[in-house]
């Protein structure tokens, strides 16, 4: 068997399982696409026809509320089928095996699988059992990567500040077990931030091997002066043992984003949060309120980059099919 791949025969992107290996341009590419997408507040969201008869699933196997909203709205709006299965109501539960459940959806014509998993390897497991014409999009894999939300986050920097390449982006937390940091990371790699720091305590730093590049700080006062973006990030207590998990009030007292603390940061420096915030832990809530916050523009622009990721797969295996 060859080895994965994301992209078809034609070097086309056909499963969205990580950033990794995705170059500048197409990264760019996916931008850029998502930015047509985007409507002022009050004016009627973006529509199209581009996914009528395509069906997507949304099989979710852990919490989430932006991610799968998004998905799904993102589908709709381009005229898509949706589905959402719920891991927790499914024969999953029965003991049906993930690859069952897949080639049973399939036999009913789903054509995009939309995963998120707490273990490893799940979405890309699904990919290389699935018919030539389905893809797979990871909504969220464990502690490793989470693409589309990579993307939208370059999305929302690329807004705000115009550019990549004389910014100072800190990523303050729970970097350890945050698929959100390392799909940043890798976004933030291709390209090509002016420096990438990442700033957690000694307990929370990701393995010295992981994230070559980046420039490692354990002390959030250092690791925020001067930067032009700060990426906050929530304590992912579902990743930890019970012992390790910190106690809330004396994180927030270490490691919370307050506004003192922002004012070491460039004076208009933007905030950024994947949601969902734990007010008062990472982030004092009226930071995450505050001017600086751009957490909601970043919910907006997850729905853009989805249609926009979406949008793609469907016309790449049109272009396959000779379609187009
Ligand atoms: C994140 C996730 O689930 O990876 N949320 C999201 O998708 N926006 C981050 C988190 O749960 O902390």
């Amino acid at each position: 068997m060859l080895p994965f791949s994301q992209f078809d025969p034609a070097g086309q992107l056909r499963h969205l399982i990580t950033l990794d290996g995705l170059t500048s341009d197409q990264i760019r590419g996916l931008i850029e696409r998502a930015q047509h997408f985007l409507r002022a507040p009050g004016v009627e969201p973006a529509r199209s026809h581009e996914l009528a008869g395509i069906t997507v699933a949304n099989l979710f196997n852990e919490p989430s509320t932006r991610t799968r909203s998004s998905f799904e709205l993102a589908a709709r709006r381009l005229g898509a089928d949706v589905l959402n299965i719920e891991i927790q109501l499914s024969s999953r539960v029965k003991g049906e095996t993930v690859l069952d459940t897949i080639y049973t959806l399939q036999s009913m014509a789903v054509d995009v699988f939309v995963i998120r998993d707490a273990e490893p390897g799940v979405g890309q497991f699904v990919a290389e059992h699935v018919q030539d014409h389905v893809s797979v999009l990871s909504a969220g894999e464990a502690h490793l990567s989470h693409p589309t939300q990579g993307l939208l986050d370059a999305l929302t920097i690329l807004q705000y500040k115009g550019g990549f390449r004389d910014l100072v982006i800190a990523v303050i937390g729970d970097v350890r077990h945050s698929r959100v940091a390392r799909s940043a990371y890798q976004v933030f790699s291709a390209l090509e931030v002016g420096e990438l720091r990442i700033v957690a305590p000694d307990a929370l730093m990701p393995e010295p091997s992981e994230m070559p590049g980046a420039v490692r700080f354990n002390s959030l006062e250092a690791g925020i002066a001067h930067a032009d973006v700060v990426m906050t990030l929530r304590v992912q207590k579902e990743r930890m043992a019970e012992a390790a998990i910190p106690d809330p009030h004396d994180y927030h007292a270490a490691w919370g984003l307050t506004r003192a603390r922002l004012k070491l940061a460039r004076p208009e420096a933007i905030v950024m949060h994947p949601g969902p915030v734990n007010r008062d832990i990472e982030i004092a809530s009226d930071v995450a309120d505050g001017p600086h916050s751009v957490i909601r523009q970043q919910v907006t622009n997850g729905v853009a980059v989805r249609m926009a990721v979406l949008e793609t797969v469907i016309a790449n295996r049109r272009q396959r099919q000779g379609l187009r």
